[in-house]
C-alpha cells in the first residue's frame, strides 16, 4: 500500500473552525466535526474559471447530496474532492485546499492513486472494462493483493453480493462485462470501487440512465452501504436527493448558494435563490 494511507486513517477527525459563510445558515449550521472539506476553492479548465471561492465540509457516514443545473460545476466538485479533475485535459484547481482527515489532499507529498482510492468515484455512465465480470470487480485488488483462483472467486463474490448483484451474475462471473444492462453495469462498478477499500464513495448522477427498477436498486444500496462509508451523490432528481441524502448542497454557476440539511435545503431554504431552484423555477 502507499505511504499516504495509513497515515490517513490514523488521524483523528479534525474539529474544525465555521466556514467563512456560516452566518448563512442561521437555524440548523452543520456540525463542525467534517470527514473532508473543501476551503475556500477555485477551479479552471484552462483559463475557464468553473468554481469560485467553495468551502464546504461532508461529514462521516452520512449521504450528501449535490444538486444544481446543469453546467454549475457539480462534476467538477466532486472531481476535485478527489484528484481527478486533474486527469481531465487542463481541469485543475487555482486556489484553497481539499482536506480528508486533516490532510491536505493538494500537498506536495500527497499520493493521487492513494486518494482516488481512498475517496472512490462512480460516474455517469459506468465504466466497464473489456473483460469478464470478475476481472471487473477485481481490477484494482489484484495488482496489490496476490489471491489464488479460489480466493478471488470468494472476494468477487462477497464484492457482488455487497450490492446486490451476485444473484444476477453468478452464472456469468467469466463473461464480458459489457453484456450486462447498464443498472447491472453500474452496479459492478460500485463492486469494484469497494474492492479498493474506500471511506468516501463519490457517485455522479448514478441513476440518470436507469429505469425506475434500477433506480430504487441503486438508493436502497445507497441507504445500506451508509452505514459504512461517506457517499457524496450528485443528482438532478431533486426526489431523489430527498429520500437518500441527509445534507445538501446547491450550486449555481460555480458558487455553492446553500448548504444545510436535506429538509432545511427543499422545505425551508434560506436563500431566494435555492427557493426558484427547488420548485423548478430555475435549473
Ligand atoms: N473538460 C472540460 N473542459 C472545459 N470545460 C469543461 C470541461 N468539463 C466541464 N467544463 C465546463 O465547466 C463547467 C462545469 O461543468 P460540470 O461538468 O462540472 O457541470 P455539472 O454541474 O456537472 O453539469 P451537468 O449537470 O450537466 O453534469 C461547465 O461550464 C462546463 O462546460
Ligand atoms: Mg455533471
Amino acid at each position: 500500500m502507499t505511504q499516504i494511507e495509513p497515515a490517513l486513517r490514523a488521524a483523528p477527525l479534525p474539529v474544525l473552525p465555521p466556514l467563512p459563510h456560516a452566518r448563512e445558515w442561521p437555524v440548523e449550521p452543520l456540525p463542525t466535526t467534517a470527514l473532508l472539506s473543501i476551503e475556500d476553492m477555485d477551479t479552471h479548465y484552462g483559463t475557464q474559471s468553473v468554481l469560485q471561492e467553495v468551502c464546504c465540509r461532508f461529514l462521516e457516514k452520512q449521504v450528501t447530496a449535490i444538486v444544481g443545473p446543469s453546467g454549475c460545476g457539480k462534476s467538477t466538485l466532486i472531481k476535485a474532492l478527489n484528484r481527478t479533475l486533474e486527469l481531465t485535459p487542463g481541469g485543475r484547481v487555482t486556489r484553497g485546499r481539499a482536506l480528508f482527515r486533516g490532510h491536505d489532499l493538494y500537498a506536495a507529498d500527497a499520493d493521487p492513486a492513494a486518494i482516488r482510492k481512498q475517496i472512490g468515484i462512480i460516474h455517469q455512465r459506468p465504466i466497464v472494462f473489456p473483460m469478464s465480470v470478475q476481472d471487473n470487480v477485481l481490477f484494482g485488488v489484484r495488482f496489490h493483493r496476490r489471491l489464488t483462483a479460489f480466493a478471488q472467486r470468494e472476494l468477487a463474490r462477497e464484492l457482488l453480493e455487497r450490492v446486490g448483484l451476485w444473484k444476477e451474475v453468478n452464472t456469468r462471473l467469466d463473461a464480458p462485462a459489457a453484456a450486462l444492462s447498464g443498472g447491472q453495469q453500474q452496479r459492478l462498478c460500485l463492486a469494484r470501487t469497494l474492492a479498493n477499500a474506500p471511506e468516501v464513495i463519490l457517485m455522479d448522477e448514478p441513476c440518470s440512465a436507469l429505469d425506475p427498477t434500477a433506480t430504487r436498486h441503486i438508493e436502497a444500496l445507497i441507504a445500506e452501504l451508509k452505514r459504512d462509508y461517506t457517499i457524496i451523490i450528485v443528482t438532478h432528481n431533486m426526489s431523489q436527493a430527498r429520500r437518500v441524502s441527509e445534507q445538501a448542497l446547491f450550486f449555481y454557476q460555480g458558487r455553492l448558494i446553500e448548504a444545510g440539511s436535506t429538509g432545511q435545503l427543499f422545505e425551508d431554504p434560506h436563500e431566494p435563490m435555492t427557493r426558484e431552484f427547488v420548485t423548478g423555477q430555475i435549473g
